[in-house]
């Protein structure tokens, strides 16, 4: 049997257990496995169940964790200084345990466990960190290259429901990197608006916008996760890709990408977000290619076709 910890001992107990209060430090427990009993139950009446399930789960794993590795105290030491670089380097513009969360794995696990999507819908995908809000609102077919550099690409496609059917008036706010690797908001320069845009779909389901051929890019590497990545010989890199989230009333907000199928490191994206799915051709096309959309100056660009499919919200009535 679990020895009980001090803080969920019964007032006024007799007996053996009390005489060894006297003389014993706060917990009794002396086996790993009775001090891991006691910090599970030290939550046993947390008033809000679901915090109760998360923290003694949270325990039971850690501890696991520790006992698995045979965690010694120089090593828990070390990461005790990690957790504090971490905290150090986070800063309103750059969050480090996102990075960390992102960097293992967590990211995605928690967006497919919230993202249970219908066969059929367009895969969910982590947001990451350079989405920003209020994004300009763009045309049809507008173009969100404010500072010419990459080679232009016209996205488009059809926004649809799970039946096929198109859904008009949906929002997809765009953000994506340039030729040179950088989100707007990692750059000084004025151009805060580059590459990013929101635009909606038309009566048919239709939409359509112009941002550049993104190309690969290092997640921050210079933190406490570049060095983690370093130490296990692991790379910072990311397939290049195109951020969207697409929202319509009646229908679940999808957080997604776009990949380029011709990127290298699909097969070992740095935060594990490729899904096959998502995998679309950038298709090069002519200066003079009919189809070139007057927001492109006449010269190599290209395009790339993407349907969406959302899937609806349930209501409840069959
Ligand atoms: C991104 O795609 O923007 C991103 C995602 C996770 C970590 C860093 C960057
Ligand atoms: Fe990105």
């Amino acid at each position: 049997m679990p020895t009980r910890s001090a803080n969920s001992a019964p007032c006024g107990g007799g007996g053996r257990l009390a005489r060894r209060r006297a003389t014993e430090p706060m917990t009794t427990s002396t086996r790993a496995d009775e001090l891991t009993h006691a910090a599970i139950a030290s939550f046993n009446n947390c008033p809000d169940p679901r915090l109760k399930d998360i923290l003694q789960s949270l325990v039971r794993h850690l501890h696991a964790f520790a006992s698995d590795v045979q965690l010694t105290q120089d090593e828990w030491a070390q990461a005790i200084a990690i957790l504090t670089k971490t905290g150090a380097i986070t800063d309103d513009k750059r969050s480090e345990f996102i990075l960390w969360s992102d960097a293992l794995g967590l990211s995605g696990l928690v967006d497919s466990l919230a993202n249970p999507l219908p066969a059929g819908a367009t895969e969910a995908t982590v947001l990451g960190p350079f989405w920003t809000p209020n994004a300009p609102k763009r045309d049809y077919a507008g173009s969100m290259i404010e500072r010419p550099l990459g080679t232009p690409a016209l996205v488009h496609g059809v926004i649809r429901d799970l039946r096929g059917g198109p859904i008009a008036g949906a929002e997809l706010d765009v953000w994506q990197n340039d030729a040179n690797g950088l989100y707007a908001v990692q750059e000084s320069a004025p151009d805060q608006d580059h590459l990013r845009g929101r635009f909606s779909s038309r009566a048919d389901g239709s939409y359509a916008f112009v941002g550049v051929r993104p190309i690969p890019y290092a997640i921050p590497d210079d933190g406490p996760v570049g060095d983690m990545l370093a130490a296990t010989g692991r790379h910072p890199w990311r397939p290049a890709h195109i951020h969207m989230i697409v929202s319509a009333p009646g229908y679940h907000r999808l957080q997604t990408h776009i990949f380029d199928s011709a990127s290298r490191y699909l097969d070992s994206d740095a935060v594990f977000a490729v899904k096959r799915s998502l995998l679309r051709d950038f298709v090069v096309r002519d200066p003079d290619d009919p189809a070139r959309p007057t927001s492109i100056e006449r010269a190599e660009w290209y395009s790339v076709e993407n349907d969406i499919l959302l899937a609806p919200i349930a209501t409840g009535c069959a």
